[in-house]
């Protein structure tokens, strides 16, 4: 198991974002593959404290790690001080995640509705209480992702105070507020007045889709990092452009034989996870993989409905034949 220490990791720390079923084992080790060698941080997508709690196996399953994946954060959500404990205890004996992360971003109806996500950001007392909870059954970094607010773009000042006093390492803000849900643009100005109030690192989030917005985001936002979730999506080069553009080279546009290369491992690494079975899971990464590229647009009906391995693979070689 890596250490994972957010205040002395090196800057920028720039991190894949938790998207629920897709940032799963496969797609963080692909990520991982196409970055190489670097402090990439991954965070695995939500899972919930009552299902771990519970004994569920899908959900336990979804929290295991493979090594190529990390230092893994692994998030959870919830609103039970004890049942977040337990959870993170349970987890951490499976599968030694370096770090967990807390929920209280999450603007679903179905999760605010039940006290959890974004709206924990309206219970500070309770929010803090999860923290400390969590706090005295692990030793690895505990952080929590927020919005700027409920609906004030205000409330995360005060927020994350509360955060900080309860012992949280390292905190993510989605630069808008839980009644904006994905409307409008992030607010990265917004975000810098969170990272102000605080003195734990702090992570931009929202709306950085290309690699280079990422300095964009640290220099308006004056944050420790960013943490990226669509831009990610059929983009996992994302990290890899970030290292070029750092060091001063401009990053070749992915061609379409790598694009392809990262389709076939992505699909393997999928049904190695959830079985022969699955490949109708793995049609949502294939819209995202060709979102926008005008030369495959008459492949595109296809890719929607294969439900074979052997079918997507001649989708993808056909593509390939048309080049
Ligand atoms: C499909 C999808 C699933 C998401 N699931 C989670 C999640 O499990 N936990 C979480 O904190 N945020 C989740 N998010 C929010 C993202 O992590 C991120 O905060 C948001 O998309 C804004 O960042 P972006 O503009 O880089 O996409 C999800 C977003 C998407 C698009």
């Amino acid at each position: 198991m890596a250490i994972l220490d957010w205040k002395t990791l090196p800057r920028p720390i720039v991190a894949l974002s938790p998207m629920a079923d897709m940032t799963d084992s496969a797609f963080c080790r692909v990520v991982k593959a196409v970055t190489g060698e670097t402090p990439l941080i991954m965070f695995r997508e939500m899972v919930s404290s009552e299902a771990v709690i519970r004994g569920n196996d899908k959900t336990l399953g979804m929290a295991a790690i493979h090594d190529d994946e990390r230092p893994l954060v692994q998030q959870l959500f919830g609103s039970d001080p004890a049942t977040m404990a337990e959870a993170t205890r349970i987890i951490e004996a499976e599968h030694h995640p370096e770090g967990f992360d807390v929920n209280m971003g999450c603007p679903v109806y179905k999760i605010v509705s039940n006290f959890n996500g974004a709206a924990l950001m309206k219970e500070p007392e309770r929010a803090a209480a999860i923290v400390k909870a969590m706090r005295s059954v692990t030793s690895v970094p505990i952080s929590v992702k927020i919005r700027l607010g409920w609906s004030d773009p205000t409330d995360a000042i005060t927020f994350a105070k509360v955060l900080e006093d309860a012992g949280v390492d390292l905190l993510t803000v989605h630069g808008r507020t839980r009644m904006q849900g994905y409307s409008g643009v992030a607010d990265w100005e917004a975000v810098g007045k969170v990272k102000q109030a605080v003195s734990i690192p702090v992570l931009c989030n929202g709306d950085v889709h290309k690699a280079e917005l990422i300095q964009t985001a640290i220099d308006i936002s004056s944050c420790d990092g960013v943490l990226i979730a669509r831009g990610a999506l059929g983009n996992p080069w994302i990290f890899k452009q970030f290292k070029e553009i750092a060091a001063g080279k401009t990053p070749e546009p992915v061609t379409l034989k790598e694009r392809i290369r990262v389709v076939k491992m992505h699909l393997a690494l999928h049904l190695e996870q959830y079985g022969p079975e699955s490949v109708t899971t793995f049609r949502k990464h294939m819209s995202w993989y060709f979102k926008g590229l005008p030369h495959v647009k008459s492949h595109r009906e296809k890719m929607m409905t294969v439900k074979t391995r052997e079918e997507i693979e001649a989708v993808l070689d056909e593509i390939l034949v048309t080049l």
